[in-house]
């Protein structure tokens, strides 16, 4: 049997195509230009590689990015700094401080000095709250965004389905529990300390992996039939490799993501729907306000 490809590269070019008609649309009728801030801090090779991807793609369609790049031993106080300018700031209605951050910046008062209607991360504690109320306005992490996407868009239902993640961190595996939970899903959520991975991975109608560990994943802790996500980028001697041993599984499963091509583009897709929503929030409460009295 011959499984889905989920192809996260060309839904993502079609979801694109229709931001870049909204911006242009936006832009000749008088319209201000979405705009995006990056801050990276340090020269981590594979954050550089990310924040330029995420630039482009904004450019691509049409939105205005705005990067700050700062030093590796820049402190707390400083990056707390350039956080209060860019909430401050009109044109910035997005700000994504990319992470993993240096050891010497604590990154909780990062998150929280984010102002949450520029959280277009959606790791602020407000919209990690509105992702576990259910509630709409709120801003759902990238990842988890994508892939919900994704799945809807190929006719996966999770509703009553058993869905297991593996991997509990912050970025994906946590909210991307929270996002199955709302959609109806059974959720399980393994991690570093599962006592049989192998044992909750076989019962998975939906398998989604976000550990970052190379052939994590293997052909026999699959369920014939089942639907498997692969969050995993990983450079092994040049190439990008995913969680999952792809050639063996995907002769079982019923639908995959391909690494690259399938997750990856989703998330910095998630990433341009969610400046765009911030972006349509903050000039829709600009003109109410103005019309008040
Ligand atoms: N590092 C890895 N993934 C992400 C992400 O989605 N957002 C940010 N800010 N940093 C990341």
């Amino acid at each position: 049997m011959k499984p889905l490809i989920l192809d996260g590269k060309t839904l993502s070019q079609k979801i694109r195509e229709e931001l870049k008609a909204e911006v242009e649309s936006i832009v000749s009728s008088g319209g201000r230009r979405p705009g995006l801030a990056v801050v990276l801090v340090g020269d981590d090779p594979a954050s550089e590689v990310y924040v330029k991807n995420k630039i482009n793609a904004c450019k691509r369609v049409g939105i205005e990015s705005f990067f700050y790049k700062l030093e590796r031993s820049t402190l707390t106080e400083e990056l707390l700094e350039v956080i209060a300018e860019l909430n401050a700031r009109e044109e910035v209605d997005g700000i994504l401080v990319q992470l993993p951050l240096p050891s010497q910046i604590d990154q909780r008062e990062v998150i929280l000095a984010i102002s949450p209607e520029k959280d277009v991360d959606g790791f602020h504690p407000e919209n990690m709250g509105k992702l576990v109320a259910s509630m709409e306005d709120g801003f759902i992490p990238c990842t988890p965004l994508g892939i919900d996407l994704l799945l809807s868009h190929y006719g996966i239902d999770v509703k009553g389905k058993d869905v297991v993640i593996v991997g509990a961190g912050f970025i994906v595996g946590r909210p991307l529990s929270l996002l199955m939970l709302w959609r109806d899903a059974t959720v399980t959520v393994c991690h570093i300390h599962t006592k049989d991975l192998k044992k909750h991975t076989l019962g998975a109608d939906i398998l989604i992996s976000a550990t970052g560990v190379p052939g994590l994943i293997k052909s026999d802790m699959v369920r014939e039939g089942a639907v498997v996500v692969d969050v995993g980028i990983t450079k092994v001697d040049g190439r990008i490799v995913g969680d999952v041993d792809f050639e063996a599984v995907k002769e079982k499963v019923s639908a995959i993501t391909p690494v690259p091509g399938g997750v990856g583009p989703m998330t910095v897709t998630g990433l341009l729907m969610n400046t765009m929503k911030a972006y349509r929030r903050r000039t829709r409460s600009h003109s109410t306000s103005m019309m008040k009295p």
